[in-house]
């Protein structure tokens, strides 16, 4: 049986790919599934935590007990998420956020008429960047950190830049970790420097080990 050593937390968990709109028929995005998003949900809810997940992710079944928030787009997951910020006391961010999206979506089909087709692209609002800048002390924030190479230095880079809490660390391109596999190899980075590797578990494992992390980090900051 779990423990419920969340209970009491409100705790909010980002999944999924964004999908940003090219055409009517079209639209930019990437390789997340949502899985290690909605196994964070799931673990936390086990755990006790009252839970909402914001997801981009399709047609995955959200787990008993959550409140489920669907978005689209960047911007959608950004307002949603900055709208129920202040109420929560743990956000993990999963999601695989769009960096970049069309600067504007055309209202019709785009039609094959040229052999070479320019797309310009535009920012997206950074919303880790936005909740590491607004935290409160009661408030922990964990981000995630897609890498393909220089996973450490990436990871530490970002986990400063953005004020995090806690950077879980995945190196996308090994078999076995990252998008849409059942398993995962992170490491926790911690701001500080410190870096704690994980072994290959399934996503849910892994969600287990990041609360454990999240609840140590919460202690010790009362201590
Ligand atoms: O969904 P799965 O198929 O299970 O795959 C899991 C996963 C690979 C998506 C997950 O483990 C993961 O790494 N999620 C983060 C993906 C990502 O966008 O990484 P990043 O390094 O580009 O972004 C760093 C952090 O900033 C992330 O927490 C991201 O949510 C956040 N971000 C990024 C851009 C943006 N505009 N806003 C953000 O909040």
């Amino acid at each position: 049986l779990t423990t419920p050593d969340m209970k009491g937390l409100k705790v909010l968990v980002t999944a999924g790919g964004t999908r940003e709109p090219l055409d009517p028929v079209r639209y930019l995005s990437n390789r997340s599934s949502g899985k290690m998003g909605y196994a964070l949900a799931r673990a936390a809810v086990r755990r006790g935590a009252q839970v909402t997940l914001v997801t981009a992710a399709r047609g995955r079944e959200a787990p008993a007990g959550v409140r489920v928030v669907c978005v689209e787009t960047a911007q959608e997951m950004h307002r949603t998420v900055m709208e129920l910020f202040p109420q929560q006391d743990v956000v993990a961010k999963a999601a695989a956020v769009a960096d970049y999206r069309p600067r504007e979506a055309a209202a019709e089909k785009i039609k094959k008429h040229q052999a070479l087709l320019v797309l310009e692209l535009e920012r997206t609002p950074d919303i880790l960047a936005a909740l590491g800048r607004q935290k409160q002390p009661h408030q922990t924030v964990v981000g995630f950190a897609a890498e393909t190479g220089d996973l450490e230095a990436n990871a530490r880079q970002k986990a400063a830049q953005k004020n995090v809490d806690l950077l879980v660390a995945n190196d996308v391109t090994m078999p076995g970790a990252g998008f849409d596999s059942d398993t995962n190899i992170v490491k926790l980075v911690y701001p500080g420097g410190a870096v704690v590797p994980l072994p290959c578990l399934d996503k849910l494992s892994v969600a287990h080990q990041i609360w454990d992390a999240v609840l140590q980090l919460r202690r010790a900051g009362r201590e």
